[in-house]
């Protein structure tokens, strides 16, 4: 594997899943495969989980890792070709990626979306920069559009916990908060979770349609009640508009999950990636209840960044 940022970069979801779960079984198994290898994680915006999980795993592979928060720690850099540097940006692209490159065997960027210019964002034009010009495997730990590793560990999550070999019914249900986030974590699940051979359907608020080449494969379904009836998984989260980009149009009708909207589910197990606000997006009442798969989710971080660890080293 050269470059995890979709999940078009994942190759057979079913074999991906098995290596993942023989990962799980003994995850020490491969701790010298990484043994003089440098991972380095460059953070363009704040983490807990992708930044842990990701370095647990080097660690799991006996990697060594360097991880700079690049926005704050780091040189202004510019990514625009051709750009007269006499603002604030101090050093381009071009320089500092093959920096990174001369002291990385594999290199990991989160550069989550402005928000403001749509052809930007869906561009990709930080990761793919990165992809350009730092001559190094890389992995996105969540970009403008995307978050492999979450969806990733998502679908480990899920496998774990279907109750049958028949498809399960998989229900992303769009959930209130205080500001506008990106699109890119139901993007990427809703990808995902079709690859999967899952039944999806996504339920949301009208204006807050995401970008259809995400959703290809999933049926949109406006009244979140009519969504959740014989649900197997609940995917909770907020996004902004995609194609008013970046907008929170209001909002009619109540869309918080709560316990009464699952009577009709099939005792539906609940998952968010996080951070969570509690009692905004989510209640207190799932967040911590037997049906919650949020913590399980959070620990299979560890094992999908493993994963695709284990392959990018085996490639090296
Ligand atoms: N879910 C997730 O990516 O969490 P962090 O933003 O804390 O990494």
């Amino acid at each position: 594997m050269k470059q995890f940022t979709s999940v078009a970069d994942a190759g057979d979801i079913s074999l991906l899943l098995q290596e993942a779960f023989a990962i799980k079984k003994n995850v020490l198994a491969d701790a010298q495969l990484g043994k003089q290898k440098t991972l380095g994680l460059l953070f363009l915006n704040p983490s807990l989980r992708t930044r842990m999980s990701t370095q647990k795993a080097a660690y799991n592979l006996g990697m060594n890792v360097m991880v700079i928060n690049l926005d704050k720690e780091s040189w202004q850099i510019e990514f625009q070709d051709g750009a007269v540097m006499n603002n604030s940006t101090s050093e381009h692209i071009r320089e500092a990626a093959a920096v990174v490159a001369q002291y990385c065997d594999i290199v990991g960027v989160r550069c989550f979306p402005g928000l403001i210019d749509r052809e930007k964002d869906y561009s990709e034009q930080i990761l793919n920069s990165f992809l350009t010009y730092c001559n190094k495997p890389l992995i996105s730990l969540e970009s403008g559009t995307r978050h492999p590793l979450q969806s990733f560990a998502d679908i480990i999550t899920i496998q774990e916990n279907r109750k049958s070999t028949t498809p399960p019914k998989v229900v992303l249900t769009w959930a209130p908060h205080v500001k506008a986030l990106p699109q890119a974590v139901p993007n990427s699940f809703a990808e995902w979770a079709v690859a999967s051979g899952a039944e999806v359907v996504i339920t949301h608020p009208k204006g807050y349609e995401l970008c259809e080449q995400f959703t290809a494969g999933a049926r949109i379904e406006y009244n979140q009640n009519e969504a959740l009836k014989n649900a197997d998984f609940v995917y909770v989260k907020n996004w902004s508009a995609f194609h008013d980009y970046g907008a929170t149009p209001k909002v009619n009708g109540d869309w918080l999950l709560t316990p009464e909207k699952l009577k009709d589910s099939n005792q539906a197990k609940i998952m968010h990636c996080l951070p969570v606000r509690r009692n905004v997006e989510l209640v207190d009442e799932l967040i911590d209840s037997d049906y919650s798969l949020i913590q399980q989710q959070a620990g299979n971080r560890v094992i999908a960044a493993q994963t695709v660890l284990k392959k990018m080293l085996q490639n090296l």
